[in-house]
């Protein structure tokens, strides 16, 4: 498989390490590369370099995009993401903010589509505890949901069992040639 691209934003760190996380997984599972993009460092054009994209968001603020992802979020609209294909991961609190737990997921999945892109990584509400969540469409979250302040416990079989199932997506797709 080729690289992959992962950009994310992260305000205190939590989504900066499960992006790590998800590197390590990948390589150490798959022998695949992902190169990591923290949005407040890089241009989010350098998404162009790659067919294959993860990408990280928090929630903040009762249902806002995490600061990061909300200052390039106009660069998003010049973006060009058509036959690219894309993961999305989010980060929130379940018992803290359940009634937009995950929602800047939904904004990001959003505009990705609106992009061009093809969304696949969807993840079971099923473990969850949460009122609301934009995130959610036809039962499942739109990409891996992660709680690191009351769930902290089961991020990495999370993880392990999303990397696999976004690798065979990535994979059957490079194998159709689209
Ligand atoms: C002031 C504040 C507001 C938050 N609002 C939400 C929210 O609306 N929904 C949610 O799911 N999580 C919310 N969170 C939780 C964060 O998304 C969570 O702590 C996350 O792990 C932060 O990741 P980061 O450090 O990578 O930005 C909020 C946290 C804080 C401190």
């Amino acid at each position: 498989m080729q690289s992959i691209g992962l950009f994310y934003g992260s305000t205190n760190g939590a989504t900066a390490q499960v992006a790590q996380m998800i590197q390590g997984e990948f390589e150490s599972t798959l022998g695949t590369k992902v190169e990591l993009f923290d949005i407040a460092e890089f241009y989010l054009e350098s998404m162009m370099d790659f067919d294959d994209l993860i990408l990280g968001v928090s929630t903040w603020n009762i249902g806002q995009l995490q600061k990061d992802w909300e200052a390039v979020f106009e660069e998003f609209d010049t973006l060009d993401l058509t036959g690219k294909t894309i993961a999305l991961f989010g980060l929130g609190d379940q018992i803290g903010y359940p009634d937009t737990f995950l929602d800047a997921l939904f904004f990001i999945a959003d505009k990705a589509r609106e992009r061009g892109a093809h969304l696949i990584g969807s993840w079971p509400v099923a473990g969850y505890q949460f009122d609301q969540s934009w995130a959610v469409e036809d039962g499942r979250f739109i990409g891996l949901a992660l709680d690191e302040d009351n769930q902290r416990d089961l991020t990495g079989a999370r993880v392990a069992a999303w990397v696999e199932q976004v690798a065979m997506a990535f994979g059957a797709k490079d194998r159709l040639g689209n």
